[in-house]
């Protein structure tokens, strides 16, 4: 892939990973063969960011609303989202990836929990991709969150977001043809780049990125100003 000038790159790209269902139902094979297909794009982008100089990427794996699927489908989510931290731990690791979970992690089974804990601690010194993986997320339930933490003090009420210290994504793309933002990440999107693609996640690849990125670099940001 080219390699794109680091001046164009967003500092924070926010991705929400739709349409594996409808990948494997386009192919008469069960959702469950979607997903594992996706967890494969998902492999190839975050290796891409880590070429193209991306500082952070947040992937919105699992939300709030999720937990209404059939059991059975959870259940392969939550072992999909296991294995394949234990298989990439390593690399992840030796590439400089540093991974955080944000969500209602207490919703989560405790050999889950146990996993990204453990692959929290492993990354915990790296910084050349800061790889946040939304898990039980919900963007509604996260403003909550904070406000009722920073109630009545004087704490700074972004501190108390599950993303503190993260800078606001600069581009989120939604695969899958979806136009929702599916209560993912309400607070930080207030000025974000908007990218739709029909594109389902199992088959969005490199250079798919790299389009997203190109429509990016012509978008004209004013954040209210009149420039
Ligand atoms: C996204 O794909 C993955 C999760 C929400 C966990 P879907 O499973 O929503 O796939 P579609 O949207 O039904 O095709
Ligand atoms: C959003 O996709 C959640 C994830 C990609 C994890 P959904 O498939 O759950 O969203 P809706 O139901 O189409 O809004
Ligand atoms: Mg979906």
């Amino acid at each position: 892939m080219p390699k794109i000038p680091s001046s164009v790159i967003p500092k924070h790209i926010a991705i929400i990973m739709d349409g594996n269902g409808r990948w494997a139902k386009s192919r008469g094979l069960p959702r469950s063969a979607g997903h594992k297909k996706g967890a494969e794009s998902l492999k190839k982008i975050v290796a891409e960011s880590i070429r193209q100089g991306v500082g952070y990427l947040t992937v919105y794996a699992f939300s709030s609303e999720n937990w209404q699927r059939p059991k059975a489908e959870i259940g392969f989510l939550m072992d999909l989202l296991k294995s394949q931290i234990k298989a990439q731990l390593g690399e992840l690791a030796k590439n400089g990836v540093r991974i955080k979970a944000i969500g209602d992690l207490q919703m989560l089974a405790d050999d889950v929990k146990a996993a990204i804990l453990d692959a929290e601690e492993v990354t915990k010194h790296n910084d050349k991709l800061h790889l946040q993986v939304a898990l039980s997320y919900g963007g509604r339930q996260e403003i909550l969150h904070a406000a009722r933490k920073t109630a009545g003090e004087s704490a700074d009420f972004e501190a108390a977001l599950y993303t503190s210290g993260v800078p606001d994504p600069d581009l989120l793309i939604r695969t899958g043809g979806e136009m929702r933002i599916s209560n993912f990440l309400l607070w930080q999107i207030a000025y974000t780049e908007l990218y739709f693609t029909e594109k389902l996640w199992p088959e969005f690849k490199e250079e798919d990125f790299l389009a997203a990125i190109e429509e990016f670099s012509r978008r004209e940001r004013r954040f209210g100003t009149a420039e």
